[in-house]
């Protein structure tokens, strides 16, 4: 399975071919920012645990709850790179995945995707969806973000104050009062336009996640008993990790007429809150 290393004075990064999936990136000298799993297994119709899985044509078991492989098949085959780029120590690396590589009765459509995410002080994820179908079809979409941090339990996100969110683990609809702080697995999906800032005390930073194109943005962390049940994520590595998804998923799924498309856009950055020597 290929993969692309970006090493230029201006960032760190890693993406591989299987799912399109961003597997590292920092900006030159920073700690990471991206988290990927030290058990993430690396094999044909596996998701790899970690980086940002892109998650499509649905989210989780989809809106029917029925679908299967959970967060649809995107995320399971080989993307053929189709251009990279270099300017200025900025790398950008695109992906296009149609049809013609991955089908599925249960999307049984025409499509055509690209995935280009540039890799420089920013980290830049784009993804277009277009219908080249003759008949119209919706579907869900993530960018399914694993952030790496100091430690989980003294994390916030700020950003989502007053969103209505879905929350999964007791299917309950809530609407978020204050910082998101994690005390516990926490799997919510927020209706939400916003962007959020991710502060880290113990790494001294904030992580802010810019977007467009997305009217849900999803929180997950699996915490202690999840991690212990999962074979690719080592027992104490929710404490490494939260994912913060930008999408579009549930009742926000998008709709496409024939000949139309969707872009979707993420904007990573980070700013340290060390004093500077
Ligand atoms: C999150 C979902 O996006 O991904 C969670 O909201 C899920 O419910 C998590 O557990 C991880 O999913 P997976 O399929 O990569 O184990």
């Amino acid at each position: 399975m290929g993969s692309l290393i970006v090493d230029t004075p201006v960032a760190i990064g890693r993406i591989s071919d299987h799912g399109a999936q961003v597997l590292q990136w920092q900006p030159s000298g920073a700690e990471p920012v991206i988290w990927l799993s030290s058990h993430a297994v690396f094999a044909r119709d596996v998701a790899i645990r970690g980086g940002v899985p892109i998650c499509f044509p649905w989210f989780g078991a989809g809106r029917s709850g029925a679908m299967s492989p959970a967060h649809g098949f995107a995320r399971l085959v080989t993307w053929p790179c189709t251009a990279t780029t270099e300017q200025d120590g900025m790398v950008a690396v695109e992906h296009v995945l149609t049809q013609e590589q991955a089908v599925d009765p249960q999307f049984p459509y025409r499509y055509r995707m690209t995935s280009t995410a540039s890799f420089g002080d920013e980290l830049t994820l784009t993804l277009l969806v277009e219908n080249t179908d003759a008949t119209p079809f919706s579907f869900e979409v993530a960018l399914h973000t694993y952030l790496a941090v100091g430690d989980a339990s003294s994390v916030s996100i700020v950003g989502l104050e007053g969103a209505e969110y879905h929350d999964k683990l007791l299917d309950r609809h809530v609407v978020q009062a204050g910082p998101v702080i994690f005390d516990g697995e926490v799997d919510r999906v927020y209706s939400s336009t916003s962007d959020v800032i991710l502060r880290d005390p113990a790494l001294a930073r904030s992580v802010t996640i810019a977007k467009s194109g997305s009217a849900s943005t999803i929180v997950w962390n699996p915490w202690v008993d999840k991690s212990r049940a999962m074979a690719d994520f080592g027992d104490e590595e929710w404490r490494d990790m939260v994912c913060v998804e930008t999408g579009n998923v549930g009742d926000r799924a998008i709709t496409l007429h024939p000949g139309e498309a969707h872009e979707m856009k993420v904007i990573v950055s980070v700013s340290s809150h060390r004093p500077t020597s």
